[in-house]
């Protein structure tokens, strides 16, 4: 019989992830399909635990549910910390996990980046932020969150301080916070469509031993990543952090690691 997945949240219509999970489990020859629902965060209970009775393999939750499950699933220590689910799993009652993070991880180490050890300056405390500063802090990196609003820079770190190192600042001596760092990551929206021009650093803030993520994937190459290689810094797209999470999500559903070449082009595909 078919397995049936999906991805709950407000908007839904043009989440890519039915297209990047349709097109694994095709390449893999598994009975399975990946569909996109919309759902209020008033209904999530009720679509989780319809989802569950259904015989679900498992969904993704996105905005604007993703704290609100919280109150719903038993969320892994990591989610918990993060304060945020993206994927539950049915296997066993409803748990909880956090992806997001991993995503951001196994699309640095694919490039050859190390986390443990590493100085690691996160720009931006919202919820991209929050996965990838816990994430990150418990792999062993030593992290420093900058934001606008530096308040939320250091309640963030605050939290992040309990399963590693982390503090956090505004961003006002962002050239010496770059010195000071191996891997800098845009969790801002500063780049993204349609206002491009916006960058949270330029090649002269940068250094060429430094490895520079943006989680913007909308333009792939941002200002930012532009601005990294006139500095002959490495630059790392958001669009793999997309991919990674969803193939983080669809090991812990079915305990298979998919094709993530396959998933990849699905995404671009979009584009
Ligand atoms: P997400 O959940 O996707 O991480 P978010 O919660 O909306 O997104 O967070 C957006 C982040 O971008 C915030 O850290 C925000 O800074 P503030 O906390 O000060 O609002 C940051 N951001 C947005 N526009 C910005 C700008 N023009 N300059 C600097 N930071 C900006």
């Amino acid at each position: 019989m078919n397995t049936v997945f999906g991805v709950f949240g407000d908007p839904i219509a043009h989440s890519k992830s039915p297209d990047m999970h349709n097109a694994a489990f095709r390449k893999l020859g598994m009975e399975c399909t990946y569909h996109a629902f919309r759902v209020s965060p008033e209904n999530l209970k009720d679509a989780l635990l319809g989802a569950k009775a259904m015989g679900f393999g498992g969904v993704n939750l996105t905005v604007p549910l993703k704290q609100e499950a919280l109150k719903i699933v038993d969320a892994d220590p990591l989610a918990e910390g993060i304060g945020a689910v993206n994927t539950v799993d049915f296997k066993d009652g409803m748990v909880g996990y956090n992806t997001d993070g991993l995503g951001a991880k196994r699309s640095l180490e694919e490039k050859g980046v190390k986390i443990k050890g590493s100085n690691v300056l996160i720009v931006g405390a919202g919820g991209a932020s929050r996965a990838i500063a816990f994430q990150f802090a418990k792999d062993g990196a030593d992290i420093t969150i900058a934001n606008r609003t530096e308040e939320k820079a250091i309640e963030l770190a605050a939290g992040v301080s309990a399963v590693g190192s982390a503090r956090g600042c505004g961003l006002e001596n962002m050239k010496q916070l770059i010195a000071d760092s191996d891997i800098l990551i845009n969790c801002t929206t500063l780049g993204m469509h349609p206002k491009t021009e916006g960058t949270i650093a330029t090649a002269n803030d940068m250094h060429s031993e430094l490895t520079v993520f943006d989680i913007v994937y909308n333009p792939l190459e941002t200002t930012l990543l532009k601005e990294a290689k006139k500095a002959g810094a490495k630059a790392v797209t958001g669009e793999m952090m997309l991919v990674y999470q969803g193939a983080e999500a669809f090991k812990i559903w079915t305990g298979v690691e998919p094709p993530i070449e396959v998933m990849k082009k699905a995404i671009l595909e979009g584009f």
